[in-house]
């Protein structure tokens, strides 16, 4: 028996992701577990003695050239292992380069969705027909592939899309078989795991069963305290917790913070009370954190100072109920996506630091005084743990609301836009817009994007013309993918002919606060008359301190399907839901125009801040 062989023979039942820093390494690792095989993330420069013997291995997409010095050092010795490997995006290019093919940066950069054409009788694309959709978001491209690769698809942009080497089982996909937007990826992604030779053996219910365990092991003698705003993942996260340590050693607490929602916090205490938890305790601080948050007007700033004041209250709670810190570790509802955006993996940019993952909120972690039994996992995949956990349907199936609730959904402005482009992306995107018959303008703020795993603060375009999805999905990617200084487009549903907007200094206030908590309020309303509730995923409404006059405000509606938030397609709303909703947030008074974000995810967030 050669070594190599017998190398295989021990191999272990599951597959290991090496995480290059992409904003969907995590994404990977899901999708290979819901196919039924176990899939473990690991750092790219990972021995092979920690590495063990994996039956495959993913190369994840990263925001690095391969040519960067910044580029994550990899192991070269991973590749003589002999066991397969299938390398995505970034993680393709780094095959290409290391086995001597080309990569080069073209002027053209690809975001979003493109035709692959499939090419001979690869294994991997076994099932699949000729042409397929898939989704793309790279600027470096292998322009030609290592001697033994085969190019076994392309797409107009992108001659080298998908190469394989099918001795040495040996792959490269320029697109992200992992998000839905990519329909077959699941498929690509099976036959991946069918040619290395894995057997199916693992379920959600071992998942739930391994983490009661552990929660248990991890907490030891002491107790957990929880912040419950109520929503999925912070109810799934109480529930297993009571589960695994019973009700006397948990103790949450929803703190009504002046963000929420109209009517949110009776809302919450009427749904947990019926699922019978006498260890929470409800509190108003609205005050402390409007206090906390005058006078900012920076994203990062205003949901570090959130962030922070979580903390204090729980430290003001925990000292008023007398209990002793050292007794009590930290429960949060951090899902993987909330770690991820944050920069939490070791080579990833940071696209935003959510409330979660603050300065204050890492040093805990460091501490090992943060339990968070959902971190590994999706949205969707939080909704399977509710259900199996007996929640309500309604509680499962809840929008998502951010943490910092609408104080990240109000935009702040010093009142002054220092961009010197404006000029010039407003001709830009003026010409793209005008070619396709809408009007334009840019928008004098500015709102967080993700670009190819990094994070974008740019420029908004609104537009203004016919009510045509298709015509304003191209116009919305066109302008994203070629006009760097712009990174959404929106479209006007709401208020008069659409001029040029002034951005005036406004920052976090409780009359701002009750506008959009109106505003959300009505769409919201809407959304359920039209029983549309269930057909988003969750729809933010943004205040913006922009108008023509100095007075009102604007608003943007930012409805989205997605399952898993990594990445989102903007919804089509019927047009008289649509029309309702803007008549009803006009008829606010305060409100001059109301927007709808026509762009996906990437290259928006789905939060503006
Ligand atoms: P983005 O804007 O990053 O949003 O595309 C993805 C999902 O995360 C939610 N979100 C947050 N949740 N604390 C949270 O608990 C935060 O600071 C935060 N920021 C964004 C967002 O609502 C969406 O569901």
């Amino acid at each position: 028996m050669t070594a190599e062989s017998s190398k295989k023979m021990n191999k272990e039942n599951k597959i290991t992701v090496l995480d290059f820093g992409g904003q969907y390494a995590h994404l990977i690792a899901k999708r290979v577990r819901h196919l039924g095989i176990y899939a473990d993330i690991m750092h790219p420069d990972v021995t092979i003695d920690t590495l063990g013997k994996p039956g495959g291995i993913i190369l994840s997409g990263g925001p690095s050239s391969v040519y960067s010095k910044k580029a994550p050092p990899f192991n070269h010795e991973i590749l003589r292992t002999g066991i397969p490997i299938m390398g995505l995006c970034y993680g393709m290019q780094l095959l290409a380069n290391l086995l001597d093919g080309d990569v080069k940066r073209l002027d053209r950069h690809e975001y979003g969705k493109a035709e692959l054409e499939v090419a001979g009788e690869s294994p991997l694309f076994s099932g699949l027909k000729r042409y397929e959709q898939v989704w793309m978001s790279h600027g470096d491209s292998v322009t030609s592939p290592p001697e033994g690769f085969d190019i076994i698809g392309s797409t107009s942009d992108c001659p080298v899309a998908a190469i394989g080497n099918e001795e040495r089982k040996l792959y490269g996909l320029q697109f992200h078989p992992e998000v839905k937007d990519t329909p077959s990826g699941a498929r690509i992604i099976g036959n991946f795991l069918k040619i290395c030779g894995l057997e199916k053996n693992w379920s959600m219910e071992s998942y739930i069963e391994e983490k009661m365990k552990e929660i248990r092991k991890r907490v030891g003698n002491r107790n957990v305290f929880l912040l419950v705003s109520g929503g999925v993942d912070s109810t799934v996260t109480f529930t297993l917790l009571n589960n695994a340590l019973g009700k006397s050693r948990v103790l949450g607490l929803h703190v009504d913070n002046g963000m929420m929602r109209k009517n949110e916090t009776a809302e919450v205490k009427s749904a947990l009370g019926k699922l019978d938890f006498d260890n929470l305790i409800i509190v108003d601080r609205s005050d402390d954190f409007l206090w906390a948050v005058e006078g900012l007007t920076d994203p990062q700033e205003k949901r570090e100072a959130i962030g922070d004041e979580f903390m204090y209250v729980k430290d003001r709670e925990l000292e008023t109920l007398d209990l002793d810190p050292e007794k009590w570790m930290l429960g949060q509802g951090t899902l993987y996506p909330d770690i991820i955006e944050s920069g939490g993996s070791k080579h990833a940019d940071v696209i935003k630091t959510h409330h979660n993952r603050t300065d204050m909120i890492k040093e805990m972690v460091e501490k090992g005084l943060v339990i968070e039994p959902l971190d590994q996992l999706y949205k969707d995949e939080v909704r399977m743990v509710g259900e199996r956990l007996g929640l309500p349907h309604e509680l499962v199936w809840r929008h998502p609301f951010p943490g910092p609730g609408l104080g990240v959904r109000v935009l702040c402005s010093k009142g002054v836009d220092s961009s010197s482009d404006f000029e010039e992306l407003h001709e830009r995107v003026a010409a793209k817009a005008g070619s396709a018959g809408y009007d334009s303008i840019i928008l004098p703020v500015r709102s967080v994007g993700v670009q190819g795993d990094s994070r974008t603060y740019a420029h908004p375009a609104a537009v203004d013309g016919m009510l045509d999805w298709e015509k304003l999905e191209l116009l919305s990617t066109d302008v994203t993918n070629e006009i760097q200084g712009v990174n959404r487009v929106v479209f006007k549903i709401g208020g008069g002919e659409l001029k040029p907007l002034k951005s005036k200094a406004a920052t976090l206030t409780h009359d701002r606060l009750d506008i959009i908590r109106e505003a959300d309020y009505e769409a919201m309303n809407a959304l359920r008359k039209y029983d549309l509730y269930e057909d988003i995923f969750q729809m933010p409404v943004v205040l913006l301190p922009l108008s023509t006059d100095g007075e009102k405000e604007c608003v943007v509606i930012r409805p989205l399907e997605s399952s898993d938030v990594m990445t989102a397609r903007f919804y089509r709303m019927p047009e008289a839901c649509l029309n309702e909703i803007a008549g009803r947030i006009v008829a606010l008074g305060s409100i001059e125009y109301v927007f709808y974000d026509i762009t996906n995810k990437p290259p928006g967030t789905f939060e503006w801040e």
